[in-house]
């Protein structure tokens, strides 16, 4: 039986939170930490390894080179510098930075002759991921970014405090921008197909803007107490990796490539998408209303905008 290989790149806080999500799921047989710092990626290792006998599943958890990626069936994508965040909460402080070591990883990765499904997670998250897209030249759908999945979730569990409902049984997403601009659709909303005036309400009235931004919130909530984010993160890494090695065809939001769903084409943003081998198989079109539609205009153009300053931070 053929071992499933995964890599990370970028083992800080959320790199190594997914490899241990990853590990202590059993998603895959062997992991290969790179990090441009030895030391700390030596320390992960080790401290991954130690954890291994007190867990129900055997993985192979190595230090790593690019060499390494030729084999390996998915990256996990997370390089980054989150003390950048720390002035005013915006992820886009981190989008030279990234671009700059994207000039540099993107060409190893490429030239290492890997071949699988590459997850993003580094910010801003789909501008990276279409700069990821673009300079790998991997198969459509192949490359994709963890999008708005997390603010999706951080959304469902503002819901089900709300309504006492269960976070999987209530359809509701983020959409657009994994960053300021990203906006939950109020149409979408259902539970399991039911409206809303059919569910008894646990708590008090049901304000929208109110709970998208409660939702939005939960993010900085998390980063102003330890400056970053990392259990939420890693999860969600996980599970999308479980569905692409597992060919789930799970529907998540993601940070996918549109050609011309929700009118917008040359972009990465956060739609709902069926995950599989194949990574990206299809990106679903919501039916939004006008007034969503603008919503989701305004972050395609917010994206592209700086799409716009790390391609020419890339030409340099
Ligand atoms: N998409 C999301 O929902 C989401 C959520 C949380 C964090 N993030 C993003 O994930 C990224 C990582 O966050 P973090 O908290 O782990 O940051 P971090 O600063 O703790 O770790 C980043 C790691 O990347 C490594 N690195 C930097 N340049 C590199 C290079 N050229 N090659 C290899 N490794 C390199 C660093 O040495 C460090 O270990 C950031 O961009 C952050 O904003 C995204």
């Amino acid at each position: 039986m053929k071992a499933r290989k995964a890599a990370i790149i970028g083992v800080g806080h959320v790199g190594a939170h997914a490899a241990f999500a990853l590990t202590t799921q059993g998603i895959v047989d062997e992991i290969v930490l790179i990090d441009k710092d030895p030391k700390k990626t030596r320390s992960e290792v080790q401290d991954l390894n130690d954890a291994l006998l007190m867990l129900p599943y055997s993985v192979k958890i190595t230090e790593g080179t690019y060499e390494d990626l030729k084999d390996t069936d998915l990256i996990v994508y997370s390089v980054g510098d989150i003390e950048l965040l720390r002035a005013d909460h915006d992820r886009i402080h981190e989008l030279s930075f990234n671009t700059k070591q994207l000039k540099e990883t993107a060409a190893k990765i490429k030239n290492s002759g890997f071949d699988g499904i590459l997850i993003n997670i580094s910010n801003p998250c789909d501008v990276i991921t279409a700069l990821l897209d673009e300079t790998l030249g991997l198969p459509k759908g192949h490359v994709f970014g963890t999008g708005t999945a997390l603010d999706t979730s951080r959304l469902l569990s503002v819901l089900s405090k709300k309504t006492g409902i269960d976070e999987r049984s209530i359809t509701a997403y983020m959409l657009g921008e994994h960053g300021n601009e990203q906006f939950a659709p109020r149409s979408i909303l259902s539970f399991k197909g039911a409206p809303l005036s059919s569910i008894e309400s646990t708590a008090g009235p049901f304000d929208w803007t109110a709970i998208e931004k409660d939702a939005i919130a939960g993010g900085w909530i998390t980063f102003s107490g330890k400056y970053c984010t990392e259990y939420g993160i890693a999860a969600t890494g996980a599970r999308l990796a479980r569905a692409v090695l597992r060919n789930e065809h799970l529907i998540m939001p993601v940070s996918a490539p549109l050609t011309g769903q929700y009118g917008q084409s040359g972009l990465f943003a956060g739609v709902p998408a069926v995950i599989g081998s194949g990574g990206i198989e299809q990106v679903i079109e919501l039916p939004l209303t006008e007034t969503e539609r603008e919503r989701f205009d305004a972050c395609a153009q917010t994206i592209r905008n700086n799409l716009q300053t790390a391609r020419e931070l890339l030409s340099k």
